[in-house]
């Protein structure tokens, strides 16, 4: 089996990267993380990269002339390194339509929510205060508008009474750490296919995957 070159962008903490290099620890695994480059110096994701002895990269995007000029050398990078596909794991860029179209389907995103619900930031807090009673996340492939594009998988959590933003993000966070190595796979497998901006599934699907929140009562209230 030859495993595909994959790098991973980062910002930050880099959980999303942890659950990516876990899978790929696996012998099986389809995906090779080959390299991760991020855009800010001493973060946590490095020292996550460091230790699985992945190869990393710095690339700070300050003291470009403009997000293309940061990109281009970005883009270089990834192709000098033989990577095939791109998975963005909280990396707080927003990329310009160039670089989107440079990666056109080589380029995928993790966002935490169930899109097209709650695109952009504070995903969570928004999901709570519209009360809704599932949230969970979502991986994409990147197009030019900011977390659009086909969907390749999602997770669902429900949303408890009692949340804070903090409490429903950590149930999201992790389900992302099983949704994304999950997507991946399917993806490197070819059990998952484009047809037009729609992902379709080359696989038999679990038609019994039901989440209904709040669940039904295990008993009825007596009268
Ligand atoms: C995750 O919630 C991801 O969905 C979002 O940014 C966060 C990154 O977390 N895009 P981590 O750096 O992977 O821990």
């Amino acid at each position: 089996m030859t495993r595909r070159r994959v790098a991973v962008l980062v910002s930050g903490r880099g959980s999303n990267l942890q659950a990516l290099l876990d899978a790929a620890a696996a012998p099986d695994y389809p995906a090779e993380i080959a390299l991760v480059i991020s855009n800010v110096a001493d973060v946590q994701a490095l020292e996550r990269a460091a230790r699985a002895k992945v190869r990393t990269e710095v690339l700070s995007h300050r003291g470009f002339k403009d997000r293309e000029a940061f990109e281009r050398v970005l883009s270089e990078r990834l192709e000098e390194a033989g990577i095939k596909l791109v998975c963005q794991a909280g990396f707080m860029r927003i990329l310009t339509p160039w670089f989107v179209a440079r990666w056109h389907n080589r380029l995928i995103n993790i966002h935490p929510s169930l899109l097209p619900a709650f695109p952009g930031l504070d995903t969570h807090a928004r999901a709570l205060a519209a009360g809704v009673k599932l949230h969970g996340c979502s991986v994409h492939f990147v197009r030019a508008e900011v977390d659009s594009g086909p969907i390749i998988g999602q997770a669902a959590v429900p949303v408890l009474a009692e949340d804070s933003p903090n409490t429903l993000a950590a149930r999201v966070l992790q389900a992302e750490h099983q949704l994304y190595p999950h997507c991946l796979r399917l993806l490197l497998d070819g059990a998952v296919r484009l047809e037009g901006e729609r992902v379709v599934p080359d696989i038999s699907q679990a038609e019994e995957c039901i989440l209904i929140s709040p669940a039904f009562p295990r008993r009825l209230p007596s009268a």
